[in-house]
């Protein structure tokens, strides 16, 4: 799924770079440029983000409220 639609960064994308390091939010946005234009997808993206991350440190992801 594309999250930053100005960019064209996908979901994958996002955990990819969670997987190989990336520690916060905005060193993604430093390597991506995602939620740099219209910031449209920053929420999601940040949700994505911190899901991924917590995953590689083994922890349960939180609940995503609807
Ligand atoms: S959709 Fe991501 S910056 Fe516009």
């Amino acid at each position: 799924m594309i999250v930053c639609l100005c960019h064209r960064i996908s979901d994958r994308d996002i955990e990819r770079h969670a997987r190989d390091g990336v520690r916060d939010f905005e060193s993604l946005q430093d390597e991506t440029c995602i939620a740099r234009n219209c910031a449209c997808c920053e929420d999601c993206a940040r949700e994505i983000f911190e899901a991924a991350r917590q995953r590689c440190r083994g922890e349960a992801p939180a609940a995503v409220a609807a």
